[in-house]
């Protein structure tokens, strides 16, 4: 029975009028501290991230390595065009797609990265989360099957279970070389029927970036099918490939604008910008009606100052993206080795994203010992287990930071290890 539904305790309409709307029957009263919610949303997992976050209250150093965001402010350029903006007076509401001048501009930069791509296919959205909702929302309802490849950022495996879908997940593997696909298992899982395969590369946690052959594979299995794609590349730009190559291998490269793919971006890791709330999406044109309503009734637009600052990040942020990606190389390489040469640990160098997803002697219950790092250690790492049940044993480390603070960061896990170290000894 859904909890919003009236029960049997119900309050008898014979005991009011049925004329005034002020005495319309009254609600159920929910038990005491029990949700009135759907019973999809209340079955929602809540974040573990946030978990290990509140079990840090009241610790007065902790070195938090556990959100997925750097510890650098937005490039001054971009925050003066948005201060710029509101001195003009850019506050108001602005078309549901986004504004044309920055729908233009995305349309040069993707077209730049991936080939030409109209304006007409990019819709602008308050951020990739929203971009990730909208396009579930497009294309699933209830009852409609969904697969997603795990461990993953969690947002994509319970966005479609808000709208009544059921997410199946097909898990990346860990070996010597990382995480790697079994290609055959996902092709079998996009079974005939499936509506919609949700994949996230570069990907959130583990750094795992799928190839262009794996890519093409699954493109042609869908096309076969009739099954939609939503790839979340947000962390395109933050990809440690061969020189030269400035964007992991995106289905954008591989597939038209019309046909059934509809690729997710934000501004928040590229151009530093998370707080910004700015994103877009690209999709066929046919979609673009349908997804100005779905706007119109989710959020009615991106903040039209923040847009035009998007404008300037899109323009004239290729330097500070591409300095940004080298730091970020130089800081994963740093953390790597220094995790390396600790007991107990087996972390492997991905080739994206911003992200160690190494595995931790101890961590087979990940959630109970990022509690104790925080609170015994001051150092804030997210469980594996925050990502999905494929991700227990491992733990994330968001290296977008200061050279030097990793280090404090390393120097605190490792006096811990010891000390778990010492505690066996002694007994
Ligand atoms: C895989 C993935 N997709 C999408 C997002 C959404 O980011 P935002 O909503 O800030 O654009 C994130 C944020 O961490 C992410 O890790």
């Amino acid at each position: 029975m859904s909890a919003s539904s009236p029960s049997s305790a119900s309050v008898s309409s014979a005991s009011v009028s049925p004329d005034s709307p002020h005495n319309a029957p009254a609600a159920p009263a929910a038990p005491a501290g029990s949700s009135l919610a759907r019973d999809a949303v209340r079955a929602l997992r809540s974040s573990q991230i946030r978990e290990v976050a509140n079990a840090g209250f009241g610790v007065a150093d902790v070195l938090p390595f556990w959100f997925g965001e750097s510890d650098r402010t937005t490039p001054s350029f971009i925050r003066e065009a948005a201060a710029q903006a509101l001195t003009r007076g850019d506050t108001f509401y602005t078309h549901n797609l986004g504004i044309a001048p920055l729908r233009e501009a995305l349309a040069r930069y993707v077209s730049a990265l991936h080939g030409p791509t109209s304006a007409d296919n990019i819709a602008v959205t308050s951020a990739g989360v929203n971009a990730l909702m909208l396009a579930a929302q497009l294309v699933v309802g209830a009852g409609d099957r969904v697969v997603a490849v795990t461990p993953l950022w969690p947002n994509l495996v319970e966005i479609p279970k808000i709208l009544g879908a059921s997410v199946e997940t097909v898990s990346l593997g860990y070996g010597e070389r990382g995480w790697t696909l079994d290609l055959d298992a996902l092709l079998a899982a996009l079974a005939p029927g499936t509506r919609m395969l949700m994949i996230n590369s570069p990907n959130n946690p583990t750094g795992w970036v799928m190839t262009r052959d794996e890519q093409q594979a699954v493109l042609a299995h869908c096309r076969r099918h009739g099954i939609w794609i939503v790839a979340d590349e947000v962390y395109e730009r933050l990809y440690y490939g061969e020189a030269g190559e400035l964007a992991a291998p995106s289905f954008l490269d591989l597939a038209s604008r019309d046909e059934r793919l509809i690729c997710v971006n934000s501004f928040s890791k590229a151009w530093l910008m998370t707080g910004w709330r700015l994103g877009w999406m690209v999709a066929p044109r046919t979609l673009m009606d349908d997804l100005g309503k779905l706007v119109e009734y989710n959020t009615s637009c991106a903040p039209s100052f923040v847009q035009q600052a998007g404008i300037v990040a899109v323009e004239q942020g290729e330097a500070s993206t591409r300095a940004l990606v080298a730091d970020l190389r130089a800081s994963r390489d740093h953390l790597a080795a220094a995790l390396a040469r600790l007991p107990g640990v087996d972390v492997k160098v991905p080739h994206g994203a911003m992200y160690l997803f190494f595995r931790l002697a101890g961590a087979e219950r990940s959630l109970d010992l990022c509690k104790s790092l925080v609170r015994e250690a001051g150092l804030g790492l997210a469980p594996g287990s925050a990502f999905g049940p494929q991700g227990e044993g491992f733990v994330r480390w968001c290296y977008a930071c200061d050279p030097a603070r990793l280090d404090a960061g390393v120097e605190r896990l490792a006096r811990y290890l010891e000390r778990g170290a010492d505690q066996q000894g002694a007994r």
